[in-house]
C-alpha cells in the first residue's frame, strides 16, 4: 500500500488523547489546576487543546497582555507529560474590542448589525479585527515558540457563517471583478441576468444575497458562497502569518464541523464552507463530531454509516492523510432537544470508529464542565462533582488505556477501490434549485445511501469532491451530480475509457459551474459516457408509487422489482443497454437502469430514487463482478462493519458492532492477533453490543 504518514504528536508518536481545556475559567481557584493535572494523568490523556476562548484572559484591556496564567498552565502540562494544541482566540472576542471598534461586529444577511455577544460572529474582512488577531497570535507565538509542550496550532474555532457589512460587500465585488476579468458582461452572462431584467451596469449595483434583496440568481448565490469560503480562508491566512513566521515547524489545523442543531439524526459535514478548498490550506484536517447516538426512530448502525461517511470524507480531504477527531462528547451534548447520554460502550465504540476511518486522535469537548454559561451541562471528562469516581471518567480512562495498546496504528491509512463523489459546490447548487422537488433533495443522505452498500460489506470507500483524481479507483459513484464543472466530465470519460466502472443517477449533468443548464439534452456532458438522454424528471408524492422491474436475463442477474420514490427521471437509452424498466405511469416500460459500454469500462445510470434494497442488491453484484476486496472475506451481520488501516505491511482490521445484540463473525482466518487481548483469534468470534475488535495481520503468518 504505502508508507506511514508522519505523526503530528512529536512527543509520544502515539494516538493523541485529550480534551478542550479551559483553565482560565478557574483562574480564581488554582488548586483546581493541580487537581486537573492529577486527573488528566488518571484519564490517560496526553494532550490538551488550550486557549480557544481565552482572549479576554490574555488581553483583558487593549494592548495589556497577561500571559502569566498561561505560562503556569503550559509548564504544568509539560511537567505532567501532556502536550498542548494551542488555540488562537479569534472565535470569541472581549467586550472592549466590540465597544471600541464596532466594525468587527458581524452584519447579517438582513443587514442588521449584531450586538456584542455570543461567539463565532466577527466580520472576516474588518481590517481592525485582522490586525488585533494578528497581534495576539504573534504574541502567543513569540511567547511559546520554544515551549516543549507545544505540538500544534488550533486556529480559531469552527469558522462559519458570513458577514454582509460594507467591508464584505467591497471585498465581494473585488472578488467578482477578479473572477470575471473585470468584465461585467461576463458576470451578466454567467448569472443569466437577462432573467427578470436583472442586468448589472456597474459593479456597485451588486450586493450579497439578502432576504430583502436578491436571492433568485443562482450564479450569484453560488459566487457568494465561493466568496465566503475564499474570505474565510483569507482571514485564516492572516491569522497564521505570524505563526508560520515564528514557528515554521509547528503544524496548523482548524476544527471543521457538521451542521448540527438538527432534530433529525442527520450527521453531516458543514455546508457553509467548501472544506475541499479549505483543507488545502491546513497541515492537518480536524473535525468536531457530535452524532446524536441513540436518537429516537433511527437504528444505531444507520446513524453510524453517516458518521463513517463523514470520517472518510475527512481522511480524503488530504488524500488519505490521517485527521484528528478534535472534539466529541464523552457523554451528552447540551444543544439537542433530548440530550441522551451515550450508553455504556458507545463512547469507546464511537471514538474507535473515528480511528478506524483514519483519525490519529480522540479528543473531547470538554475537559471540565464549566460552572456557568450555556454549556455547563454539556458532557465533560470531569463533572461538577469534581472527582474521578464517575461512570464517564472511568470510561474515558479505560479508553485512554486501550489507545496505548494500538499506538502503532498512528500514521497508517488505506487505499480504497471505491469512491463516492460528494462535492460542496454541487450541494450548494442542489440546495438552491427551485422546482422539481423542494423538500426531498437529500443530496448528502443520497450519497450516504450509496456508500452504505459498501459499509455493510466491510469495504472501505473514499469520499471525495469532483476535483480529486479518479484514476486509481475501480468504482466511481456520483449520485446526483447536478453540477459538472469544467474538465470533470472529461476525467470521468477517461476513467471509464480506461476500464473504470462509473455509476451516476437522476439529477446529474444538468448545470455548469454557474448553475446554467446544459443545452442539447441532459445529462449534458455525461451523455456520451452514460449513453442516455434524460427527457423529464417526475417528482413523486409519498402516496405515489412506482417501481423498477429488472429485465429478463439482464446482465447483472438481478430479478424482480424495487420500489421507486421521490424522483423518477424519464430517460431514453441511446447507446446504453436497458437493465430495468419502470413499472407504471405513462413512462411504464421506459428505462430505469441502464449500462453503457464505453472504452474498456462501463457507465451505469440509475434513473430513479429507489428503496435501499435496490442499492444493496445492485452494488452486491458489482462487488462480485469487479472482485472488490472486502476488509474481511466474510458476510457481515446487520449492524456490523469492518474497516481497515495499513502501513503496507501490517493491516489493522477494525470490526465494529453498532447493534444492540451480540453478533457472531466467521473471520475465516486464524492469522490475526487481537490487539487488546494480544491473543490469537478464533475463527468464529462474538462481538458484544456496541463492541469493537481490532486485529492485526502478519503475526501468525
Ligand atoms: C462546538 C464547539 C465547542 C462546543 C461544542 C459543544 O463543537 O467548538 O466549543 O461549543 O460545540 O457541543
Ligand atoms: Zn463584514
Amino acid at each position: 500500500m504505502f508508507e506511514k504518514y508522519s505523526t503530528v504528536n512529536k512527543k509520544s508518536s502515539g494516538i493523541l488523547y485529550g480534551a478542550d481545556y479551559n483553565p482560565d475559567q478557574w483562574i480564581e481557584t488554582p488548586e483546581i489546576w493541580d487537581e486537573d493535572m492529577r486527573l488528566m494523568k488518571l484519564a490517560n490523556c496526553n494532550v490538551m487543546t488550550l486557549g480557544i476562548f481565552s482572549w479576554s484572559s490574555i488581553e483583558p484591556q487593549e494592548g495589556q497582555f497577561e500571559f502569566e496564567w498561561l505560562d503556569i498552565i503550559m509548564d504544568k502540562l509539560e511537567k505532567n507529560g501532556i502536550s498542548v494544541i494551542l488555540a488562537t482566540p479569534s472565535g470569541a472576542r472581549p467586550a472592549w474590542l466590540s465597544e471600541k471598534y464596532p466594525e468587527v461586529l458581524r452584519t447579517q444577511a438582513n443587514r442588521v448589525k449584531n450586538l456584542h455577544g455570543q461567539r463565532h460572529n466577527h466580520c472576516f474582512s474588518s481590517p481592525i479585527y485582522r490586525e488585533k488577531v494578528a497581534i495576539i497570535n504573534r504574541k502567543l507565538a513569540q511567547r511559546y515558540k520554544n515551549h516543549p509542550a507545544l505540538i500544534m496550532w488550533h486556529i480559531s474555532n469552527e469558522y462559519g457563517g458570513d458577514c454582509h457589512c460594507a467591508f464584505c460587500q467591497d471585498a465581494f465585488r473585488n472578488w467578482l471583478k477578479n473572477r470575471y476579468d473585470n468584465d461585467l458582461n461576463k458576470l451578466n452572462s454567467a448569472w443569466w441576468t437577462g432573467f427578470w431584467s436583472h442586468k448589472f451596469t456597474s459593479w456597485e449595483q451588486i450586493e450579497s444575497p439578502s432576504p430583502q434583496g436578491e436571492i433568485y440568481i443562482h450564479g450569484h448565490i453560488l459566487d457568494w458562497k465561493r466568496f465566503v469560503t475564499h474570505q474565510t480562508i483569507d482571514f485564516y491566512k492572516a491569522e497564521i502569518t505570524p505563526l508560520r513566521e515564528l514557528t515554521p515547524k509547528v503544524p496548523i489545523t482548524t476544527n471543521f464541523m457538521g451542521n448540527g442543531y438538527g432534530d433529525k439524526s442527520d450527521f453531516d459535514l458543514y455546508e457553509g464552507l467548501n472544506y475541499g478548498e479549505f483543507a488545502k490550506k491546513v497541515d492537518v484536517v480536524s473535525y468536531d463530531s457530535y452524532p446524536l447516538w441513540h436518537i429516537d426512530n433511527t437504528l444505531t448502525w444507520e446513524l453510524a454509516t453517516q458518521v463513517s461517511f463523514v470520517y472518510d470524507a475527512c481522511r480524503c480531504l488530504k488524500d488519505g492523510r490521517p485527521f484528528l477527531l478534535m472534539e466529541s462528547t464523552p457523554s451528552l451534548v447540551n444543544w439537542h432537544k433530548v440530550n441522551k447520554i451515550k450508553r455504556p460502550g458507545m463512547n469507546i465504540l464511537s471514538s474507535l470508529q473515528a480511528i478506524a476511518h483514519g483519525a490519529d486522535s480522540v479528543q473531547y469537548f470538554q475537559w471540565r464542565k464549566s460552572r456557568g454559561g450555556s454549556e455547563k451541562f454539556h458532557g465533560a471528562v470531569v463533572d461538577h462533582c469534581g472527582h474521578e469516581n464517575t461512570r464517564v471518567f472511568r470510561d474515558v480512562s479505560k479508553l485512554g488505556g486501550s489507545l496505548k495498546e494500538i499506538n502503532e496504528i498512528v500514521g497508517t491509512s488505506v487505499k480504497p477501490e471505491v469512491a463516492v463523489i460528494f462535492d460542496w459546490e454541487n450541494g450548494w447548487a442542489i440546495k438552491e434549485v427551485q422546482g422539481i422537488t423542494m423538500d426531498k433533495k437529500e443530496y448528502q443522505s443520497t450519497c450516504v445511501n450509496h456508500y452504505k452498500a459498501f459499509w455493510t460489506n466491510g469495504i472501505t470507500v473514499d469520499v471525495i469532491d469532483m476535483e480529486r483524481d479518479f484514476s486509481e479507483y475501480k468504482i466511481l459513484i456520483a449520485p446526483m451530480l447536478y453540477m459538472i464543472r469544467p474538465g470533470v466530465a472529461e476525467r470521468i470519460e477517461k476513467f471509464v475509457n480506461n476500464g473504470g466502472t462509473f455509476i451516476t443517477t437522476y439529477f446529474s449533468g444538468m448545470v455548469d459551474e454557474s448553475d446554467l443548464c446544459y443545452l442539447g439534452g441532459f445529462p449534458g456532458p455525461l451523455r456520451a459516457v452514460t449513453g442516455i438522454w434524460s427527457e423529464e424528471i417526475d417528482s413523486l408524492y409519498d402516496s405515489d408509487c412506482n417501481a423498477v422491474i429488472f429485465s429478463q436475463n439482464n446482465k447483472l442477474g438481478i430479478k424482480g422489482e424495487y420500489k421507486a420514490k421521490d424522483l423518477c427521471e424519464v430517460i431514453h437509452a441511446e447507446s446504453a443497454e436497458v437493465l430495468a424498466i419502470y413499472k407504471s405511469d405513462y413512462y411504464a416500460g421506459m428505462p430505469a437502469l441502464t449500462v453503457n459500454n464505453y472504452g474498456k469500462g462501463k457507465a451505469y445510470y440509475i434513473a430513479s430514487r429507489n428503496e435501499q434494497v435496490f442499492l444493496k442488491d445492485f452494488y452486491n453484484k458489482l462487488i462480485e463482478e469487479l472482485k472488490i476486496s472486502k476488509n474481511l472475506e466474510c458476510n457481515l451481520p446487520e449492524g456490523v462493519t469492518v474497516q481497515l488501516r495499513s502501513d503496507g505491511e501490517t493491516d489493522y482490521i477494525f470490526i465494529l458492532n453498532f447493534s444492540e445484540d451480540n453478533k457472531v463473525i466467521d473471520v475465516q482466518s486464524k492469522e490475526f492477533i487481537d490487539m487488546f487481548s494480544k491473543e490469537k483469534i478464533e475463527e468464529n468470534i462474538i462481538i458484544e453490543p456496541y463492541g469493537i475488535k481490532i486485529f492485526k495481520t502478519g503475526v501468525y503468518k
